[in-house]
């Protein structure tokens, strides 16, 4: 029998930034396997080389050394923190546009579109404009959008980076919710170590720059997780756990301008 192979295999990644400012280091031989339907959070402080790596992972960037292999075929569906939606489009428009890159016919397209902007709970909006949405409403469509482009890999860098505190917690909800009915393979960036928590099988730690991974940590909380987790001793412990190793990351990088 064969072992199903990696949705992502990442081996000895290095990238160099090279600018007039001078040379960044900012991966330094990171390796992160990543299976099939798993769900991956990415913490570290800021300018560690996070959106680098999901960027190199997704063939955005080339690395400057090292390898990736993914094993699906389908180009990886990106969600960013903002401006990932097209503002000439509407709702179905943006939503149904993956679907349009990778070949889909209009009828299916926007079968699957609408299906997709349902489960965001965004159907009176369909043929909205961002611009007359909230940011949590774009964020949805843009999620939306990733889901049904029918990759089955979502690379996320903070997609609910730029919500207030409520509107994410819903969005975090949401994402719960259409990860278990679809098991995407998922990396997800987050500044977040609730967030992290909450939604991931693993979280992955990385240093201040040059961005390294500092740690690895299984989540082990069953499965359909809701918000109640939050309010439990384990998921508080396992907080302060991350929290006492990021902070002295977070320190180095404030100690070094970051
Ligand atoms: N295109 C680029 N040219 C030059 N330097 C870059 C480029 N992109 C990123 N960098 C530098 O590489 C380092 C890592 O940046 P990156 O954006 O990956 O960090 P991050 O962890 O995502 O940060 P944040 O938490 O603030 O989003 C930073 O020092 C950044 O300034
Ligand atoms: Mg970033």
């Amino acid at each position: 029998m064969t072992t199903p192979a990696r949705a992502i295999s990442a081996r000895d990644i290095s990238k160099v930034f090279f600018s007039a400012a001078g040379t960044t280091v900012a991966l330094n031989h990171v390796s992160l396997d990543v299976d099939p339907g798993e769900f991956v959070c990415i913490l570290g402080p800021s300018g560690c080389g996070k959106s680098t790596l999901l960027r190199v992972l997704g063939g955005l960037e080339t690395a400057t050394a090292g390898d990736v292999v993914l094993a699906s075929e389908d180009r990886p569906a990106f969600v960013f923190q903002e401006h990932g939606v097209f503002p000439w489009y509407t709702v179905l428009e943006n939503v149904a546009f993956g679907l349009r890159m990778n070949g889909v016919g209009r009828r299916s397209r926007i079968a699957t579109a609408r299906e997709w902007i349902h489960l965001v709970g965004l159907s009176d909006f369909e043929d909205a404009y961002p611009h007359n949405l909230s940011g949590g409403m774009r964020q949805r469509t843009a999620i939306a959008r990733a889901f049904a482009t029918g990759s089955d890999l979502l690379l996320m860098d903070e997609p609910l980076g730029a919500l207030d505190a409520q509107t994410r917690q819903l969005m975090q909800e949401l994402l719960i919710d259409l990860w278990e009915k679809e098991r995407k393979t998922v990396v997800l960036v987050t500044h977040s170590i609730e967030e992290a928590i909450l939604l991931g099988d693993r979280v992955v730690m990385m240093s201040a720059r040059p961005g390294r991974i500092r740690r690895e940590i299984a989540v082990p909380f069953a499965r359909p997780r809701s918000m109640e987790l939050e309010a439990s001793a384990e998921f508080a412990e396992m907080r302060y756990g991350i929290w006492n190793d990021l902070r002295d990351e977070v320190m180095a990088s404030e100690e070094a301008g970051a």
